[in-house]
């Protein structure tokens, strides 16, 4: 289904997330305005719980609002069904979780091909597209193993190629250099790099201050509320 066409990847106004925690309402996200422009790299920093993972599965569909508005790629999420959603991640949005998040029965190359499975592409572009992706990400000779088989850093790039494999028009990574060591923190960076030099949209939640300086801008928040937009 072709989407429609807008300069602007992500546009939130007033946007409120709050989680009924028996006769507690905890408000997580306080009337978040922020617009991200096509090709933008934008950082997401914050200290630990201020709402920077709840904003990021929210643009990506994952998780819902409790009030306000979200546009993501001109479709408006908070009137989308859960199909809608499974499908618009799958086909437009990659995203790369702290946690990796692979599917520990799957091999490697098992990971990388399933959103394309899942969007039904031909066998034989579901195979070169694996191929190319996992040189890209330099574990070609990984394809058969299985997650656990991997180090932290190894598995990252794997969800990165997985993220990266229906050529999604925004790309979302929520602290994907957090859990590593520097050499592998590099080669996620460098990444990261080149998705921008090809014109990708990015959003990254990080304290890393080398990905916070490859960002045309900052949006930092605070306790659920944006504290500051750095141009
Ligand atoms: N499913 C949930 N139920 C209740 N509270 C949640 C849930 N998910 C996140 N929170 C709360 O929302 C706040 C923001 O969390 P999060 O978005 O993970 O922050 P960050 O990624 O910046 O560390 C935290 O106080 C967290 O405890
Ligand atoms: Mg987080």
């Amino acid at each position: 289904m072709p989407l429609k066409t807008s300069d602007l990847v992500v546009a939130t106004d007033s946007l409120n997330k709050a989680y009924q925690l028996g006769d507690v309402e905890v408000e997580v996200l306080k009337g978040i305005t922020f617009k991200v422009a096509r090709g933008e790299f934008v950082a997401i920093c914050g200290p630990s719980g201020s709402g920077k993972t709840t904003l990021l599965n929210i643009i990506s569909g994952i998780d819902r609002t409790t009030s306000g508005k979200i546009i993501v790629l001109g479709e408006d999420l908070t009137v989308q069904d859960e199909n809608f959603l499974a499908d618009f991640r799958c086909n437009h949005v990659g995203f790369v979780f702290q946690s990796y998040n692979l599917v520990s029965t799957l091999t490697v190359a098992e990971n990388v091909a399933f959103p394309m499975e899942w969007s039904r592409k031909p066998e034989e572009e579901v195979e070169t597209r694996v191929a190319e992706l996992l040189e890209t990400v330099g574990l070609q000779h990984r394809a058969n193993h299985f997650p656990a088989q991997l180090s932290g850093g190894e598995q990252q790039r794997v969800a990165f190629a997985r993220a990266l494999a229906n050529d999604p028009e925004l790309i979302l990574a929520d602290e994907p250099t957090g859990n590593l060591d520097t050499k592998n923190g590099q080669k996620i960076t460098q990444m990261l790099r080149t998705l921008k030099a090809n014109g990708k949209t990015v959003i990254v939640a990080t304290h890393d201050p080398e990905l916070m300086q490859l960002a045309d801008r900052t949006v930092c928040l605070e306790d659920g509320r944006i504290a500051s937009l750095n141009e």
